[in-house]
């Protein structure tokens, strides 16, 4: 099999992972506390850190990791049918090993997508158990139908962040800056605490969070990519700034503070590494 298709094969299993990832945390944020919650959400960053070490596969065979969407299975709205959810989406991502490893001869290659399926099948026996477990609760309706200004502040800060999420990581793939590289993995991460506080602070208050994204940059030098990531950043502080002043929750006021004084401080980060791109002459 040629490189191309390799690539394309693993941007399949990576859209998969993005789509699993999205699945259980919409998933463990609905459940809110709880241990199950908690496990659900452990499961999903396996699915992240399988996304990066195919990212990174992809990256060193020349390609561009996608930022495609794969499968997901969104419907039901109780805790019994989620589960259900993921045992079918993880027996769908084991088949899928197990055919992309029979097609590929590259011996890398091949052991980390056998280093993958031994989770995914570790997963259909979590998501199994979970069935069990909630078994007796029934069917109660678990999705919230909150459509007021704080639902809206939060969607709008729920799309910002998974936004700047995915387009951190695709730069982090795609940069040759180590140390670009290395800070845009770290605010990522904590982009990704930001969701998930916004997330669970809408279903505390009765929501449902819509996790869908806007357009991501696809600057393809570290200058122009630092350049966009300040200009963003900078926006996302006066629109926190904003929302902070606008609402009457104390919680959501400190919690839109906090996330802002973050936001302040990754454009910092972000002008000090441009500096470093463009050295004054
Ligand atoms: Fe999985
Ligand atoms: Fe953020
Ligand atoms: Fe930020």
């Amino acid at each position: 099999m040629d490189k191309d298709k390799i690539i394309t094969l693993l941007n399949k299993d990576l859209e998969d992972e993005h789509g699993a990832i999205i699945q259980y945390l919409s998933h463990a944020y609905a459940i809110g506390e709880g241990e199950m919650a908690c496990e659900i959400e452990a499961i999903a960053r396996e699915e992240m850190r399988h996304l990066d070490w195919l990212a990174e596969a992809i990256v060193e065979l020349g390609g561009t990791p996608s930022l495609g969407r794969g499968k997901m299975l969104m419907e039901g709205k109780s805790v019994a049918e989620w589960m259900e959810n993921g045992v079918s989406l993880e027996e769908g991502a084991v088949a899928q090993y197990k055919e992309h490893i029979k097609l590929t001869q590259d011996p890398k290659i091949k052991r980390l997508l056998r280093r993958i399926l031994s989770d995914e099948e570790a997963h259909h026996g979590q998501f199994e158990h979970f069935v069990e477990k909630v078994r007796q609760e029934g069917t109660k309706d678990l999705r919230g139908t909150r459509q007021d200004r704080m639902a809206q502040i939060l969607n709008w800060g729920i799309e910002h962040e998974y936004t700047v999420i995915l387009q951190y990581l695709l730069q982090s793939y795609m940069t040759t800056d180590e140390e670009a590289k290395k800070q845009l993995q770290d605010q990522a991460i904590n982009e990704m605490q930001h969701l998930g506080w916004l997330a669970e602070k809408m279903v505390d208050g009765g929501g449902s969070p819509r996790i869908e994204h806007t357009e991501v940059d696809r600057s393809t030098t570290t200058g122009d990519m630092l350049r966009v990531d300040i200009k963003t950043e900078q926006e996302a502080t006066v629109a926190y700034d904003r929302a902070a002043r606008e609402t009457e929750d104390s919680d959501l006021k400190k919690l839109l503070l906090r996330i802002r004084d973050h936001e302040i401080y990754h454009a910092e980060v972000f002008s000090d590494l441009l500096k470093d791109e463009e050295p004054p002459d």
